[in-house]
């Protein structure tokens, strides 16, 4: 009756049917133990739940579920108080725990696997992890979005050039910079919140694939263990990952908005621009050139994206060819979700870090502004209050432009007479539309850089957060 057939020198759920031992190099190559305890809280709480259901079902009478789910607790403290606990050489982390609970309570360990797989205890298990993880990243994105105001608030009136084709376009408020890097980062809470709807759905009770042969209550299970609802196929259950794809996307977008901003940041630090001083806190020298001060927090958050969409890529080409239900590619899940959410966790907590170290040069940031004709579309507007149709306004002003490449003058720095040479319609009154402020001033429709608009947005911003 018994499996004594331990071919890998240890406890293995599986042998009855084998005569031969795997080879060495295999056992190393199946084994995803090394990896996959990180799982083991996440499965011990569903191997309660578990237990609970089999004594529902009275597979388990009340006492013996309660030696199980006893022995489990404890696993989890013994786990927690000694390293040596978990060496074991195992198959995965089902099997350690299998294994454990059996020297625990004896034979009776060998009852909790009735009426249930590794196939939906593992996914089962897996959505538990990513559950809880989803939640901390969640928050974490919280924290880059305080630093972003709190940023935003540090230089509340300050202006810098905005950029299309990193070409100078027209002057924006820095806290209008700030909050579109809010905007982004509240979309990615939004994704993450609605990935974890469908993370949140308990497929233990599938079995291996055509679902549990007990009458344990389900929803009880999935009650016990926080999760919204139960699976409805038990094909689906156990052979898709989707959850797993939706989470590496949104960890993905979050990895996009992080390396733009981080780009910006790049850009804005270095000696050309001269808008943003880092602190010391998130630079490194050189180890050659003595004057370097180099943004190495930012270019890591900008590298690190790459790895994230590479797991979320590897995810979909795991999957895409598989036959139901599951197979054994899928175990490969695992350590694409593990780095993809330590990656952009530690991404999270270095970027709200380093917006804290980042000091705006206000006076540069305003003097680069000023410069290279970002009121050319103000004078247009100009002109269109004067009753010229855009498209002769854009032509005329264009023309000015290059007078005043010419003559080496900013717009605001041609006299009334030289504009007039060129475009009739301008008078005294060209110059206070040329100004920063009315610049700001005239982008009033929701969602513009006029400094109405954007200390609403602020107010808002800060509201948000603060909820
Ligand atoms: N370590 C496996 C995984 O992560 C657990 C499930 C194993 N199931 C099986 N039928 N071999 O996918």
């Amino acid at each position: 009756m018994t499996n004594d057939n331990k071919t890998d020198g240890s406890s293995q759920l599986w042998g009855g049917r084998f005569t031969g031992k795997p080879d060495e190099r295999f056992a190393e190559f199946n084994r995803s133990f090394g990896f996959d305890i990180r799982l083991f809280e996440a499965d011990i709480r569903c191997s309660i739940a578990h237990a609970n259901g089999l004594a529902g079902a009275g597979v388990l009478s009340p006492e013996e579920a309660d030696s199980v789910t006893g022995a489990l607790r404890t696993m989890l403290e013994l786990a927690a108080n000694d390293p040596d606990y978990m060496l074991l050489d195992v198959e995965d982390v089902h099997s350690f725990i299998e294994t454990r609970l059996i020297e625990f309570v004896g034979d009776l360990g060998k009852k909790v696997h009735t009426g249930r797989s590794r196939n939906d205890q593992v996914a089962t298990a897996f959505r538990l992890w990513m559950r809880d993880e989803t939640d901390a990243l969640i928050g974490k994105v919280g924290n880059v979005l305080s630093a972003l105001v709190s940023l935003a608030e540090r230089h509340k009136s300050a202006v810098i050039p905005g950029y299309t084709h990193l070409q100078r376009a027209q002057p924006v408020l820095w806290t209008h910079w700030c909050l579109a890097y809010f905007e982004m980062l509240s979309r990615d809470i939004e994704r993450l919140a609605d990935a974890r709807k469908r993370i949140n759905v308990m497929p233990l009770g599938s079995a291996a694939l055509a679902g549990t042969a007990y009458t344990i209550d389900r929803e009880a299970v999935a009650h016990e263990l926080g999760f919204e609802d139960v699976s409805r196929n038990s094909l689906d259950a156990v052979s898709d990952r989707d959850f797993a794809v939706e989470f590496a996307s949104a960890c993905s977008l979050v990895m996009v908005h992080l390396s733009r901003l981080a780009e910006d940041l790049i850009l804005y630090c270095s000696q050309e621009f001269g808008f943003v001083k880092l602190g010391d806190a998130v630079s490194t020298g050189s180890s050659l050139m003595p004057q370097k001060k180099n943004p190495d927090a930012l270019e890591l958050l900008r590298g690190k994206a790459g790895r994230v969409f590479g797991h979320q890529m590897a995810l979909l080409t795991m999957m895409k060819g598989l036959p139901l239900a599951y197979n054994k590619d899928m175990q490969e899940d695992k350590e694409a979700i593990f780095d993809t959410a330590d990656t952009v966790a530690v991404c999270l907590d270095v970027a709200a870090i380093t917006l804290n170290n980042v000091t705006l040069n206000e006076q540069k940031a305003r003097e680069a502004a000023a410069k290279g004709y970002l009121n050319a579309t103000e004078l247009a507007d100009y002109l269109v209050r004067k009753n010229v149709p855009f498209r002769t306004a854009h032509d005329a002003v264009g023309r000015l432009v290059l007078a005043g490449l010419e003559k080496g003058k900013e717009l605001n720095e041609l006299s009334v007479s030289e504009m007039q040479a060129v475009v009739p319609e301008i008078n005294e009154g060209v110059y206070e539309a040329l100004s920063i402020e009315s610049t700001l001033r005239s982008k009033s429709a929701t969602g513009g850089t006029s400094p109405v608009r954007v200390a609403e947005a602020l107010a808002e911003a800060r509201a948000r957060i603060e909820e």
